[in-house]
C-alpha cells in the first residue's frame, strides 16, 4: 500500500466520523519536483518538472444553505465561512489557499450550496515540493466538480495561482499547479510557459532524483520572491528598449544579448535577469542531453544551474549549499541544484539508482555535520497528474 493511500483511508475515515457521512467527491493533487528551469515560468520561459508520489486529498460534501465547514485533517482545525463569499484570513493561513480557489471558481458561477470539505496530504509543509499548489489543486478539481463548473488543466492551474496572488501575497507564476495537474508516471515533463504547451520527457531507468529537505525556511521569503520577479520585469523593459525584435519577457533574451548588454542596466537587476536567461537555455540543452541519454551532461547542468542561483540570483541559503557542494563528492551523484523558489526548502539530487541509499546516508551526515540538525531526505518518483479520485 502506498503512503498516499493511506492517506485516503485516513482522510475517508475522520471525514466519516466529523461530518456523518461520506464525501460526494475526493479529489487528488500531487507536489511536484522542478528539475530545471528556475524562475522562468514567469518570465515565460521554459522548465523540466515533474509531479511526485507525494500529494494532497481534498473530500468534500454539499450541504444546504451557504454556510459552509472546512477542517484541515491533520490537525482537525475548522472554519467556517458562507461559500458565496470567502475572504482572506490572518488566523488560519492555511484555510486562505482553499478560499482563494473557491473565490475562483465562484468568479466563473456562483454558488447555489455550501458545503462540508476536509483535505489531508503528506507534502511536508515548506520543504519546497508545493504543499500549497496540491491543495489549491486538489481543491479546484473537487469544487470544480462539486459545482458542475468545467475547467480546462489550465484554467485550473490559474485558479491556483490567483489564489496564492490574491489570497497568499506570493506573486508565483504557473509552474506548481500546472506540474501537479499535467505530471506523467516514469516521465519528466516539459512545460513552455508562453504556449502553455507540455511534453513528456523520459530519463531513462538507470537514476532518480532525491529530495533533500534543509528544513529552513528564511524570513520574508515571500517579499524576496515578489521582489526577483520584478527585478526581472524591469529587466526585460529594459532589453526591449536595446533589443531589435520584440521583448515581451525575458524568455525573448539570448545569453549573447545579455553579455552584451548588462553592463548599461543597475548591477542588481543585471545580475537578477542573468538566471532565467541562463536556465531557458540549460533547460533546452538538458533536453537534448537527455534525448542523447547523456546523464552526465544534465547532471552538471543541474549543478551550473544551482551556481547561477548562488551567485546571480541570491535564492540560496548556506543550508542549500552544503547540500549541493556536497553532493558534488558523493559517489553516483550526477546532479544536484535547489528546487523551486528558494531561500530555504530542498535540495533535488540526481542519482544512479544503485547509489541511491548510500547517497542518501553521506547527504545526511553532511548536512548534520555542518549545521548541527537533521535534513530528511526522500526518493521521489515521478507520476501522474492531479485526478478525481469519488465523484
Ligand atoms: C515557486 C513558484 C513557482 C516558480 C518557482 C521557481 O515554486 O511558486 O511559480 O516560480 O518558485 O522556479
Amino acid at each position: 500500500m502506498s503512503a498516499c493511500q493511506d492517506v485516503y483511508d485516513i482522510l475517508l475515515k475522520k471525514f466519516q466520523e466529523k461530518y456523518g457521512r461520506k464525501p460526494e467527491v475526493v479529489a487528488y493533487a500531487p507536489g511536484r519536483v522542478e528539475i530545471l528551469g528556475n524562475h522562468t515560468d514567469y518570465n515565460e520561459g521554459y522548465v523540466l518538472s515533474a509531479a511526485i508520489n507525494f500529494g494532497t486529498y481534498f473530500a468534500v460534501a454539499s450541504r444546504e444553505g451557504l454556510e459552509s465547514r472546512l477542517c484541515a485533517g491533520d490537525v482537525m482545525e475548522e472554519v467556517s465561512f458562507n461559500a458565496d463569499q470567502p475572504s482572506a484570513t490572518k488566523d488560519h493561513m492555511w484555510s486562505n489557499y482553499v478560499k482563494g480557489v473557491l473565490a475562483g471558481i465562484n468568479a466563473i458561477q456562483k454558488p447555489t450550496h455550501g458545503f462540508d470539505a476536509m483535505f489531508l496530504g503528506n507534502i511536508p509543509l515548506g520543504s519546497g515540493l508545493s504543499s500549497s499548489a496540491a491543495l489549491e489543486v486538489a481543491a479546484g478539481l473537487a469544487f470544480s466538480k462539486l459545482y458542475g463548473v468545467v475547467l480546462s488543466n489550465l484554467e485550473l492551474a490559474r485558479i491556483g495561482q490567483k489564489a496564492e496572488h490574491d489570497f497568499a501575497g506570493v506573486k508565483c507564476g504557473l509552474l506548481d499547479q500546472f506540474s501537479s495537474i499535467n505530471g506523467k508516471k516514469g516521465s519528466l515533463v516539459w512545460s513552455d510557459f508562453r504556449t502553455y504547451d507540455v511534453k513528456p520527457v523520459t530519463i531513462g531507468e538507470d537514476v532518480c532524483f532525491l529530495m533533500c529537505n534543509t528544513n529552513a525556511r528564511h524570513a520574508l521569503v515571500d517579499g524576496a520572491y515578489n521582489e526577483r520577479r520584478q527585478r526581472c520585469e524591469q529587466a526585460a523593459a529594459f532589453f526591449a528598449t536595446r533589443l531589435d525584435h520584440k521583448v515581451a519577457a525575458l524568455r525573448d533574451v539570448s545569453w549573447e544579448e545579455w553579455l552584451k548588454y548588462h553592463g548599461e542596466m543597475d548591477p542588481i537587476t543585471a545580475k537578477r535577469s542573468a538566471h532565467p536567461i541562463g536556465e531557458d537555455e540549460r533547460v533546452l540543452s538538458g533536453i537534448e542531453m537527455l534525448r542523447n541519454n547523456n546523464l552526465a551532461g544534465f547532471g552538471r547542468l543541474m549543478f551550473e544551474s544551482h551556481d547561477s542561483s548562488r551567485n546571480y540570483f541570491e535564492n540560496s541559503c548556506p543550508e542549500l549549499d552544503t547540500l549541493v557542494d556536497g553532493a558534488q563528492a558523493i559517489p553516483g551523484v550526477l546532479g544536484a541544484r535547489l528546487s523551486g523558489g528558494g531561500f530555504g526548502g530542498s535540495v533535488v539530487v540526481m542519482v544512479n539508482k544503485t547509489d541511491v541509499e548510500a547517497a542518501s546516508v553521506a547527504l545526511r551526515n553532511v548536512y548534520a555535520n555542518k549545521h548541527g540538525s537533521r535534513c530528511d531526505t526522500r526518493i521521489i518518483t515521478c507520476s501522474d497528474g492531479a485526478r478525481v479520485v469519488i465523484g
